[in-house]
């Protein structure tokens, strides 16, 4: 049985793709077999094996992954990468102080002594894929148990990924397409010397902030400049004074021709996770009980952030991350839901599972097979939207006290030996405080504490609450605030001094171990963690596992429904390519969005006099004089950045967006506000992706920032 629906799969993946207009997020292994006639017919003048070739060098080895969620484009042959300003931001802040603040001033190195290492920073080039699909499935059987199919398949994973990786300095990871009905296997370097070379300040790299997130039209010069070190032999190795820039096998030429209606681009990187075959459960739960949750509980948090960031500088760099990274998702959760309710994505995905239900029904095989899902996935997700629920608590509210994650990492001392691992561990946690304290603000984490904390004592059922909410009740009355102010003023785990004083007493023995125990904090702690270990996971993750069963056999079904489409899995952090068309929108009835900005957008919103707009004294000269150099556009105008329809998401921020020749043109930074639904279900009507242009990177480069000695280094092709 399995056999012959595993070979039917295969089968039918093999037909030729029919794409929607920029939807789909492709595997560049396969992009000759299923895309490449269809990027050509649409204007692609390059080839399929240009992108990614299995025997030489390609494309696809100048673009890195950046970090923990972004991509790079190699933009040099001495390991020069553009990513996102905002994708370098943590990066940049932790370089960042009160006298240099990089932040706020921005940064350009002179040369290769001045660039500055990013400690934590590392890149990773995909060095091939290959699909492993039969020998990870093969003799997999339908009827074995969930746990038999499990193990089986992580002991060949293992096995697979053993034999890539011996004897080399490179790691395999294998992930499953199609909810397991494929696996590929992923082999990658990674390299760990990443130095800053260039970020604008932030009144052009983060212009627009929060206000300007998930919007067009942006006008925000979101790009940063890193470069990649590599040992002797041009290999990956930790951090050395010795090393020198790594000579890449290729690198993007830069393209000053610039993007106009209807040309040709595709977008090369690291999607993370869309979820376009979700159920129509799945997707009512997140848009009315999940998402609305988020929202108010980030809204809280960012409320009290904003208070302490505007009374102080020093708080608003050491919170100015978190702050953006609480930010942008409070916005996505709220394009989401407009865009889900928009399209009325329930509504037609209940109509999807109609005509499938149909097609099921219409033949006893597929019947016996398929014909009970939509049942069974119903009761799956109403089983499963309170443990959700929980669970974004403990995300949203739990954690999202900083003392909480924080404080736990102390539990580690009760595995502690004198003469043993105590000095090690103490070392360890003295680190760990070090960081952490850098960027704390005490009165701030105080504050939230008691505004999310008695929001999720009311929201969340009794059974999924931390216990200490009932000591709450007892002895604070259920004040929320009073019991805030007892954990800030009885913790020894609130500032670096006492948790230094705290390691220092710290011997390990009996009674070190009760006042650890019964430090307000570390309770505080336990009790999150505790009530998510014992009462959320166990049973979340029994229900997401049944899930992800269903819908392995809801995508074997539909793949055989769509007999002949060959259709794209979900974004899962591996490389990808989406193409589509430089192009405008149209919002709402009678409004019509052009596909570019121009700089002079920048001072109509200056004029604004919102924070959030404020605009370098320079590059006003610059617009006052047209001294834009080679990099203005045709009919004379800057333009900062442009639409297109590339089916992106979170992750592909800092992905090269090329051209029909394979040149750069823009890096991709986000989506439009009314495109933000797309990692649950894409409308080409409406659905872009925003990048950066790359003229208006080097204009800031050359013109705004004197750096021009970085253009030297790269391939650049001068106008037509
Ligand atoms: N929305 C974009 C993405 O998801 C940009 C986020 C950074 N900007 C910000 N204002 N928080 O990453
Ligand atoms: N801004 C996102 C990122 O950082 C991109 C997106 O969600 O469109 O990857």
């Amino acid at each position: 049985m399995t056999k012959r629906y595993l070979f039917t799969t295969a089968l039918l993946l093999a037909f030729a793709v029919r794409s929607i207009a920029g939807e789909g997020m492709w595997i560049p292994l396969l992009l000759e077999k299923y895309n490449e006639e269809d990027m050509q017919a649409m204007g692609m003048k390059i080839t399929a094996e240009d992108i990614y070739s299995v025997n030489n060098s390609s494309l696809k080895d100048a673009v890195f992954r950046f970090g923990g969620g972004c991509t790079a484009g190699m933009i040099s042959a001495q390991g020069l990468i553009i990513t996102n300003h905002h994708c370098g931001y943590g990066n940049i802040q932790a370089l960042s102080s009160l006298d240099r603040d990089l932040l706020t001033d921005g940064f350009w190195a002179d040369d290769l002594e001045t660039e500055l290492p990013c400690e934590g920073l590392q890149v990773t080039r995909l060095v091939y894929m290959e699909d492993v699909s039969s020998r990870v499935l093969g003799g997999v059987e339908d009827n074995w148990t969930r746990q038999q199919r499990q193990d089986t398949i992580e002991l060949r994973i293992q096995k697979i990924t053993g034999e890539a990786t011996e004897g080399t300095h490179y790691s395999a990871a294998i992930e499953p397409f199609y909810y397991g009905n494929q696996y590929f296997m992923f082999v990658t370097e990674s390299f760990k010397d990443v130095r800053l070379v260039g970020a604008p300040p932030s009144a052009i790299g983060k212009f627009g902030g929060d206000t300007d997130n998930w919007m067009w039209p942006r006008h925000t010069g979101d790009f940063a400049l890193f470069r990649v070190y590599a040992g002797e032999h041009n290999d990956p190795v930790e951090y050395s004074e010795d090393n020198s820039p790594y000579t890449p096998l290729m690198h993007m030429p830069i393209s000053l021709n610039g993007a106009e209606e209807e040309d040709f681009t595709f977008v090369f990187g690291f999607p993370g996770r869309t979820q376009q075959y979700l159920t129509s459960h799945a997707v009512d739960m997140i848009i009315n009980t999940e998402n609305p949750e988020r929202i108010a509980l980030r809204e809280m948090r960012l409320d009290i952030m904003d208070g302490y960031m505007q009374q102080s500088d020093e708080v608003r760099i050491q919170y100015a991350a978190k702050h953006a990274r609480v930010a942008n998702f409070y916005k996505k959760f709220q394009g989401e839901n407009r865009g889900i309710h928009r399209l009325k994505a329930v509504e037609v995905k209940e109509e999807q599972q109609r005509q499938f239900q149909q097609w099921a029904d219409s033949s006893p095989n597929n019947r016996r097979r398929y014909g009970d899902l939509f049942p069974a996935f119903g009761q799956a997700y109403e089983a499963l939207t309170p443990y959700n629920m929980a669970f974004n608590y403990v995300i949203e509210a739990g954690i999202a006290v900083e003392l909480v994650p924080f404080v736990r990492n102390f539990g580690q001392l009760f595995q502690a030996v004198p003469d043993s691992n105590l000095a090690q561990i103490k070392e360890d946690l003295q680190k760990r405080a070090e960081s952490f304290f850098n960027d704390y603000h005490k009165p701030l984490d105080q504050d939230i504490l008691a505004a999310v904390f008695e929001k999720y004592a009311q929201d969340i059922h009794d059974a999924f609450q931390p216990v200490v909410f009932q000591l709450v009740e007892n002895e604070f009355d259920g004040d929320f605030s009073q019991y805030a102010s007892y954990v800030f003023k009885e913790s020894s785990f609130t500032s670096l001094e006492d948790v230094e004083a705290f390691l220092a007493d710290f011997n390990a023995t009996e009674q070190d171990r009760e006042a650890l125990r019964k430090d307000p904090a570390y309770q505080m702690s336990a009790s999150v963690f505790s009530s998510y270990f014992q009462h959320v996971r166990p049973v979340r993750d029994s229900l997401n596992n049944h899930l992800d069963s269903l819908y392995r056999v809801y995508l074997e079904g539909l793949m055989k429904k769509r007999e002949g489409d060959y259709f794209y899995p979900d974004a899962n952090s591996t490389l990808r390519i989406t193409y589509g068309k430089v192009e405008g929108y149209k919002p709402q009835n009678a409004v019509t969005y052009r596909h570019y900005t121009t700089l002079q957008g920048v001072f109509e919103k200056e004029a604004l006099g919102e924070p959030d707009y404020t605009v370098p004294d320079k590059l006003r000269q610059l617009y006052k004089a047209k001294d834009f150099g080679p990099y203005a556009a045709g009919d004379g105008t800057m333009r900062p950045c442009f639409i297109a329809s590339n089916h992106t998401s979170g992750g592909n921020s800092g992905s090269p967006v090329l051209n029909a020749n394979g040149h750069l043109i823009g890096v991709n930074f986000d989506r439009n506000w009314e495109g933000t639904m797309s990692d649950l279900m894409y409308d080409p009507n409406q659905c872009r992706n925003i990048s950066v242009d790359i003229r208006y990177c080097l204009f800031i480069i050359d013109k705004f920032a004197n750096a021009g000695h970085l253009l030297e280094e790269m391939t650049i092709i001068m106008p037509r």
